[in-house]
């Protein structure tokens, strides 16, 4: 009894501040920066001509960047070795309803010698197939995303503390952040023909600084080309393995692979995108500091307040720009860059000036010289608030904080459809 009511005066306290901080928190305006990101992607640089046609982007400039960003960010990624499926299993053939099943499959993937065990959890609609593929990286493990009969969490996996709710009907992460915070709205996604599977990136490295360093100093250095490993190059790299088996199941389309994910894990998604060419789209909402948002506007989380709360996340290499954003030899708009001319939805919310959406916007700006380059159109969005669904490279903006909300997935899902249902 006592329980509950401790539970119920905490509620009333977290719902107070988070429905405070709507109005407390300042607010975003609309209108872009009018400095541009630093350095022009396409521009002459270390001895290189500029950029001006799409084989000088694929063969030289873009894999330039991409090891810019992995040496100086993201560490070394491990070998791609293939997943291999240790088992799968049909949890409910008649789940929601009987309009989808929920899946269960256990993949072993390898760094060197060592295996380490990922699960992905898959809601996919009874209807025919191959459907297209949203591969949601969460913050906590595959329970708690899709809390159902049959979706078990390994006995000695590690997670963070705010992953319990120990029974509480709505969880207090739900009630701050926003609805679909933890579980999409799987209904509408099956609705529209889309499959979803969960993933909790942190099996192999935790999302904690001591356990999470402790993790990756004990992983096998396979490839260390680029200094070494950090967690959200890794959580990426797991994403592409599970890649790995979605091509091996014939219910799902392998050339319909999106990629989702939110605040931390949109970092992961965007970085895996950016790195997979297997990936045909990605939703990075909030995304932030070491996502989609430039660094040298000196707005929002610096990489100071990044590096020093989150030691394990990336390459020791980027805390040395912590007091100098500046010096770097480039900034995030080229991981923006890196997707085109694929599809990528970049999501944001007006009083999240934490995770910087004009930053986003910036970046998304310079990477649509890219997209234009390769064939796709330029990034002609005229202020944050201008979402066109139909662009290859989309910007959403909605009022509120920080979290997912029904009023991101309304736009997510129009521009789902309007890039990936047949
Ligand atoms: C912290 C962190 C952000 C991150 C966020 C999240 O706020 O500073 O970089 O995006 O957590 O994952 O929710």
């Amino acid at each position: 009894m006592l329980k509950w009511l401790g539970l119920a005066i905490l509620l009333v306290i977290v719902g107070g501040v988070a429905g405070c901080s709507t109005f407390l928190l300042p607010r975003v305006n609309e209108t872009p920066e009018t400095s541009p990101a630093k350095p022009d992607l396409l521009a002459p640089i270390g001895g290189m001509a500029e950029v001006t046609t799409p084989e000088a982007w694929r063969e030289i400039r873009a894999p330039f960047w991409r090891n810019m960003l992995l040496s100086q960010v993201y560490g070394s990624r491990p070998a791609d070795i293939r997943a291999s499926t240790v088992s799968r299993k049909v949890i409910d053939p008649e789940f929601l309803d009987g309009k989808a099943s929920l899946i269960g499959v256990q993949l072993s993937l390898a760094i060197g010698a060592e295996t380490y065990r990922q699960d992905v959890h898959f809601v996919v609609p009874n209807t025919k197939g191959p459907h297209p593929v949203i591969l949601g990286a969460g913050s906590c493990p595959n329970d708690v995303t899709l809390p159902f009969d049959g979706v078990e969490r390994p006995e000695d996996l590690a997670y963070p503390g705010y992953c319990d709710h120990d029974g509480f009907g709505m969880s207090i992460a739900t009630f701050i952040f926003g609805r679909y915070i933890e579980t999409p709205p799987l209904e509408a996604l099956i609705d529209h023909g889309f499959a979803f599977g969960a993933y909790y990136p942190g099996m192999i490295v935790p999302d904690a600084s001591e356990a999470g360093l402790e993790a990756l100093a004990e992983l096998p250095k396979t490839d260390m080309d680029h200094g070494p490993y950090g967690a959200i190059g890794i959580w990426a790299w797991v994403a592409s393995r599970i890649t790995d088996y979605v091509e091996t199941d014939h219910g799902l389309d392998e050339t319909r692979v999106i990629l989702f994910g939110h605040s931390r894990s949109a970092k992961v998604s965007l970085l895996a995108g950016a790195l997979d060419p297997r990936i045909a789209g990605v939703i990075a909402h909030q995304s932030g500091t070491g996502g989609a948002s430039v660094q040298k506007n000196g707005v929002g989380e610096s990489i100071e307040e990044i590096t020093e709360t989150y030691p394990h996340w990336f390459s020791p290499s980027y805390a040395l720009y912590a007091e100098r954003a500046d010096d770097l030899p480039f900034d995030q708009h080229a991981l923006v860059a890196l997707m085109a001319p694929r599809l990528l939805l970049l999501g944001n919310s007006a009083r999240d000036k934490w995770s910087d959406p004009k930053g986003a916007f910036t970046a998304a700006k310079a990477a649509g010289a890219v997209y234009a380059l390769l064939g796709s159109e330029t990034f002609d969005a005229r202020d944050l608030g201008d979402f066109d669904p139909d662009a290859d490279l989309a910007f959403q903006f909605r009022e509120g904080t920080h979290g997912i909300t029904p009023e991101d997935w309304t736009p997510f899902l129009a521009w789902l459809d309007a890039h990936f249902s047949e």
